[in-house]
């Protein structure tokens, strides 16, 4: 497998300081890592998400192959740990449920490293429940804590495990891939059973992970991981840039079909956010006629 794990950039490489920065995360992450709750920091995360409440983006797609209409809710990195508060959590779960989406996506990073976290989300898994399904798939940082027992969390309440595999709903065939960096993706694999003229809908936690469809175009892929960079400038420009292929919010048209990135919903390494605002995707699905 290719190393894929230092592929991240920093805005300031060409000034010099991404060693100082590098060694300042160290620093102050180390007890982040230990630590699954952290009053004070999820305070300033409450406080955060009260001041600038979560955004409901909605995607509109209309799907050659469709044969009727379906609603998702595209829900990414919630990151339940010392970073993120429960205000954001409930924000993204108030808007979820009233959407009442025929199918719940749960995009990756459900935790921060301490995968006991997760089970502050069955709460939110239970009440956002798609009618006809809710998928969940790997981030990296369910790879980082223990992905069996968060992954079992989620099961329990009624999520289903997508991992280089694919399901059918509705006609809809929606293939995923492990996460890109830190587990073993297999486009084939996912795709393996899916027919080429099929509308099909792709979910990557990570958005490079696109090309892993191929040669083959997706009605929509989704993607999360970014937070759209977390921590910006106010020309939105992030500190650490996490993509390299520069997907980092919003919908982009690439030559694997419509990709539609999520800015996620909680927060690590540090518990606010500047110019990424957190976001649920309510995605419309509609027959092309
Ligand atoms: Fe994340």
């Amino acid at each position: 497998m290719p190393d894929r794990r230092r592929k991240s950039r920093l805005a300031f490489d060409n000034v010099g300081l991404k060693p100082l920065i590098r060694k300042a995360r160290l620093v102050l992450l180390d007890p982040l890592h230990s630590n699954p709750r952290l009053p004070w920091a999820q305070a300033i995360n409450d406080a955060q998400s009260r001041l600038q409440p979560l955004q409901p983006i909605h995607v509109q797609v209309d799907v050659a192959g469709l044969s009727r209409a379906l609603r998702l809710v595209w829900m990414s990195d919630l990151h339940a740990g010392p970073t993120t508060g429960d205000v954001i959590i409930e924000q993204a779960a108030r808007a979820a449920a009233a959407f009442e989406p025929h199918v719940l996506l749960l995009g990756g990073d459900y935790v921060y490293y301490d995968a006991h976290a997760v089970e502050r989300l069955r709460p939110l898994v239970r009440r956002c429940a798609g009618s006809l399904a809710t998928l969940a798939i790997y981030g990296n940082h369910d790879c980082y804590a223990k992905r069996t027992p968060v992954m079992s969390v989620l099961v329990e309440e009624g999520a289903v495990e997508l991992c280089n595999a694919s399901r059918v709903i509705e006609g809809l065939h929606v293939a995923a891939v492990d996460d890109y960096a830190f587990g073993e993706p297999d486009g084939a694999a996912a795709l393996r059973d899916v027919p080429a003229d099929a509308p099909l809908l792709f979910m990557t936690h990570n958005p490079d992970a696109i090309v892993e469809l191929g040669t083959r175009r997706a009605a929509l892929s989704l993607a999360g991981h970014t937070h759209g960079g977390h921590v910006c400038l106010p020309n939105g420009r992030p500190l650490l840039m996490p993509t390299q292929l520069g997907y980092l919010a919003g919908r982009y048209e690439t030559r694997w079909g419509p990709l539609v990135v999520s800015r996620g919903v909680g927060s690590i390494d540090v518990p606010f956010r500047t110019f990424a605002r957190p976001d649920v995707l309510l995605v419309e699905l509609r027959p092309l006629r």
